[in-house]
């Protein structure tokens, strides 16, 4: 088993092991006495391991109530906030009692906004069980639900007080959201870590999981105990999310968050290529290491729709908006664009 101690508002370490998940009650006791959890979870993922979660939690002195929604990026919603505060209520949930986030990013962005609202803030563990919530959503404490006008406008920055990663959850996983994964992984290589970048070049992700997930979570750490509340360093993580977002809006969410970043991170590399923010053509090292991975580098949409969705993008100030440009070799820039040449930077990262 893996630690990665991530020390920010709150300390608290990240495990990433395998086959852990049925003694998982034995270690959240290490770090909160019995009392009442609350495992929030998918359909899918309930049905798959809640049983584990829930038998280990019991297990160990935990009295557990299982609050389940159906799967998919539209229950990040406030429909479903508000259903998860009023089933806490009605079951009487305390402020010393524990959420406990089963599942992907959804089901975590989800379930922290849930913990830092109700009662003001009750803690939360993260079993991230995709491989993007593992390297990405579970560590670092941003939490949110979706609003019409886009991806993750209503939510805080709260951080779990520990977060399990247990690597056997991904045989599960279907291919495909294995893939959506690896859209964040090589973002890392990307913004900051070019020998990383080199790894996932020459070696497949899957071969290597737990190497690659203790590498992102590192990367990431390292970002979030700089920066914790995105004044700074911590854009660079949202290499590929303003388009990604947009590209997610457009499709009326049917279009998941990492095939999105993925078409994202192509268009803002060869956008800021084209339009003479950078020297080099980083499409060149990116397509082939997303293709490798199954994922998609073309959009459907064109350069006013797209522009259209991310006009309310949260990272846009006043009239200027904030992209995420590659400048070197694993090494990413925060570059401020006004809102008027938006619209151009993204034709030209189209084609
Ligand atoms: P998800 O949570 O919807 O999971 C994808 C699908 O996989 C779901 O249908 C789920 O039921 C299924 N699933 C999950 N684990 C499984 C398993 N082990 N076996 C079988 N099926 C399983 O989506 P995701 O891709 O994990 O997360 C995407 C979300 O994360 C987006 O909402 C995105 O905005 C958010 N996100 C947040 C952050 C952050 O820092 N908070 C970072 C990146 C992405
Ligand atoms: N996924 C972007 C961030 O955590 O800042």
């Amino acid at each position: 088993m893996e630690t990665v101690r991530v020390s920010a508002s709150k300390e608290y370490n990240v495990y990433i092991g395998s086959g852990f998940l049925s003694s998982l009650g034995e270690r959240i006791k290490e770090i909160k006495n019995p009392c009442r959890a609350v495992i929030v979870s998918d359909d899918t993922v309930y049905s798959l391991y809640g049983g584990t979660v829930k038998k280990s939690l019991e297990k160990s002195g935990f009295t557990v109530c299982e609050f389940v929604f159906p799967h998919g990026e539209k229950s990040k919603s406030l429909l479903t906030f508000g259903e998860i505060q009023e089933f806490c209520a009605e079951n009487s949930i305390t402020r010393t009692d524990l959420f406990v986030a089963l599942g992907g990013g959804v089901t975590g962005d989800l379930t922290g906004f849930a913990a830092a609202s109700y009662l003001r803030g009750v803690d939360f563990v993260q079993i991230p069980t995709t491989v993007l919530a593992m390297v990405d959503s579970s560590v670092g404490g941003k939490t949110a639900v979706n609003l019409n006008a886009g991806k993750n406008l209503c939510g805080a920055f709260y951080q779990p007080i520990a977060v399990y990663a247990d690597c056997e959850t991904l045989s599960t996983l279907p291919e495909e959201t294995f893939s959506e994964g690896c859209a964040e992984i090589i973002k890392y290589g990307m913004i900051l870590d070019g020998d990383f970048l080199t790894f996932l070049q020459n070696n497949s992700i899957k071969d290597n999981i737990e190497k690659v997930i203790k590498r992102c979570v590192e990367i990431k750490r390292d970002v979030v105990n700089r920066d914790e509340f995105e004044n700074g360093d911590r854009k660079l993580l949202n290499f590929g999310h303003t388009i990604g977002h947009a590209v997610e809006k457009c499709s009326n969410l049917t279009i998941s968050h990492g095939n999105a970043v993925s078409i994202g991170m192509v268009i803002a590399a060869r956008g800021a290529y084209k339009t003479g923010m950078v020297n080099e053509d980083f499409t060149k090292v990116l397509l082939p290491v997303l293709e490798a991975n199954s994922l998609p580098v073309k959009c459907e949409f064109s350069a006013e729709e797209l522009y259209a969705a991310a006009l309310s993008d949260k990272k846009r100030s006043l009239d200027t908006i904030s992209l995420i440009v590659p400048e070197k070799y694993g090494l990413c820039k925060i570059q401020k664009v006004s809102v008027k040449d938006l619209k151009e930077f993204i034709k030209q990262g189209l084609n």
